[in-house]
């Protein structure tokens, strides 16, 4: 099944669904992971500095004999290389690490205090000069868009914060869309912590899905690009699969009413 691409605000395009790559070490399961996410489909990887594993996607992408323009990459800028030229030198690293001369989308990782801007117009030449096709954020609040738009020459066209089932942040999504901005799901299945919440067990049983593909198609539903993380080949297939059914408006009230402000990773809630 072809996996839907969402537009972003400057005309590029993103697919829906993406490998998570966070917590990917290992070059030997790396590999093992890749390989089964091609074949289930995926195009999209999600990577990042900080998780130890652009030069291991660099070689496995040109292992796999892929046509770059067929692959969509994301990494992100770690919170030790913010500031304008530590910014600018590490994505250089990226690049060389991602066997690329380009990556799809470039996000700051978090909302980093007073550098983030400095480290933003680094995105922005970077992107002026082809490094990247789209640059967005990661982590930030509506009050750190909303200062962004002081001294953003360019607004992100993505912002990537955990979202889930359990952590819905209903009005941080209005906010994004209503300011074109695409927002990604990180950590859509909540990081594995809450695998047993009995309405999502009775959708499953309802549409003879698992529990993991309510919990992601729950993302599709609110618009999300949806960012689903395993290193097991069957869970990596399965995690895919849902396309093919829809949780109509009755079943996604259910799902409303089981959010409970779980987060699972870091919190940007109080970063000025
Ligand atoms: N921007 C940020 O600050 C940020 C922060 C966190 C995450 N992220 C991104 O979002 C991605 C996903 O988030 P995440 O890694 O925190 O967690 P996640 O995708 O919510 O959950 C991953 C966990 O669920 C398990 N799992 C995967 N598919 C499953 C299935 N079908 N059934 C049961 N269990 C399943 C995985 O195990 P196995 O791997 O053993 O199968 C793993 O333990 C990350 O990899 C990263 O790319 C970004």
């Amino acid at each position: 099944m072809a996996i839907p691409l969402i537009e972003l605000g400057n005309g590029q395009t993103i697919p829906q669904i993406g490998l998570g790559l966070w917590q990917v070490k290992d070059s030997a399961q790396f590999d093992q992971a890749f390989t089964a996410a091609v074949a289930a489909g995926y195009r999209h990887f999600d990577s990042a500095q900080a998780y130890q594993n652009e030069a291991m996607l660099g070689a496995a992408w040109q292992r796999q004999n892929l046509e770059r323009a067929d692959i969509f990459i994301t990494t992100k800028i770690a919170v030790e290389q913010f500031g304008h030229n530590r910014t600018t030198k590490s994505f250089g690293a990226s690049l060389t690490n991602l066997q690329t001369d380009y990556v799809d989308l470039l996000l700051l990782h978090f909302p980093v205090p007073v550098v983030r801007k400095a480290s933003w117009r680094a995105l922005e030449e970077i992107q002026a000069a082809g490094g990247a096709r789209s640059i967005g954020v990661s982590n930030y609040t509506i009050n750190h868009l909303e200062s962004m738009k002081n001294y953003a020459r360019v607004m992100p066209a993505v912002n990537q914060v955990e979202l889930h089932v359990f952590l819905q942040q209903p009005e941080l999504i209005d906010y994004c869309q209503a300011n074109g901005i695409v927002v990604e799901a990180y950590s859509p299945l909540a990081h594995g912590k809450n695998m047993a919440d009995a309405i999502v067990t009775k959708l499953a049983q309802k549409y003879q899905k698992s529990y993991a593909q309510i919990m992601l198609r729950w993302c599709l539903e609110r618009g999300l690009v949806v960012l689903p993380k395993s290193v097991t080949p069957s869970r990596i297939q399965a995690n895919i699969d849902i396309f093919d059914f829809q949780l109509p408006a009755e079943d996604m009230a259910a799902l409303a009413e089981r959010d409970q402000d779980l987060r699972t990773c870091w919190s940007p809630v109080h970063v000025p």
